[in-house]
């Protein structure tokens, strides 16, 4: 396990883990400051592209999103998101990392599932490729409506068996997605890899969130985003400004000219 790696994993049980998304350098320069990981989430599919799923973003663009991310990151943990056409078995997965890791030299990669993906994962992490698994709602696979996980009995037995089996083939962390609190609270303390929340309840060992949704650049109104700033409104009244100086020919001034 490199050192980054370890840093990242040996604050389980002692300070909370902080990881946001970034898709471009200026942001992920700014929250390079904050964070423990910077993830480059496919969630850029929605995001950035419109995209009604994730399935329809490509290693092209993620490779390209990460490169410019990777010019604003200096001390985090990055980690990238494969596609889901990306690592349907072994090889696949094993040449997708190498390409992805060599080509934007990211940390990690994140991929979706558990029990179902854990030879995929144990291939990888023998290969020396650190792994961040995803489990409970999984974008990449979810079929209609994206609804929380771990209410029946059977859920909950599956999401636990899925967490151990990712933790059992190396997996560096956890990312539980849209989980139930007492759900999270029991893989929290089950497993021995850090459990990241993503509306997955204050039990798990750290947060990530898409950073547009808590900065106020994207519309989205789900229960577990807590929105910490209003760009839009920032945005909107700057390039207003700008509009009225041209108009009312104050900019360019003097100042501005040469
Ligand atoms: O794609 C993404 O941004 C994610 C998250 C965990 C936020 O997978």
């Amino acid at each position: 396990m490199n050192n980054k790696i370890k840093k990242f994993t040996n604050k389980k049980n002692k300070s909370k883990i902080v990881c946001l998304t970034a898709y471009s350098k200026n942001i992920a320069e700014i929250i390079d400051n904050h964070v423990d990981a910077v993830l480059v989430g496919d969630s850029l599919g929605s995001v950035l592209y419109n995209y009604n799923t994730t399935r329809k973003v490509s290693l092209k663009t993620m490779l390209e999103h990460t490169k410019s991310v990777r010019m604003g990151v200096k001390k985090s943990l990055l980690i990238i998101d494969l596609p889901h056409n990306t690592y349907r078995n072994k090889s696949e997965a094993l040449r997708n990392s190498k390409k992805a890791i060599v080509e934007t030299k990211c940390d990690a990669v994140k991929i979706e599932g558990g029990s179902r993906i854990k030879e995929i994962v144990h291939h990888l992490v023998k290969n020396k490729i650190p792994v961040l698994g995803h489990i409970g709602i999984t974008p990449q696979t979810v079929k209609g409506k994206f609804k929380s996980k771990g209410k029946s009995e059977v859920e909950k037995k599956r999401l636990i068996q899925d967490a151990k089996a990712l933790e059992q083939n190396g997996a560096f962390a956890v990312v539980l997605e849209c989980i139930h609190s007492d759900v999270s609270k029991i893989i929290t303390n089950e497993i021995k890899i850090p459990t990241i929340g993503i509306g997955a309840s204050r039990f798990c060992d750290g947060q990530v969130l898409v950073t547009d949704d808590i900065l106020g650049l994207t519309d989205v109104k789900i229960k577990f985003i807590k929105k910490y700033a209003n760009l839009k409104k920032v945005i909107n009244s700057a390039v207003s400004k700008f509009k009225q100086d041209v108009k009312q020919k104050k900019y360019p001034t003097k100042k501005y000219s040469y």
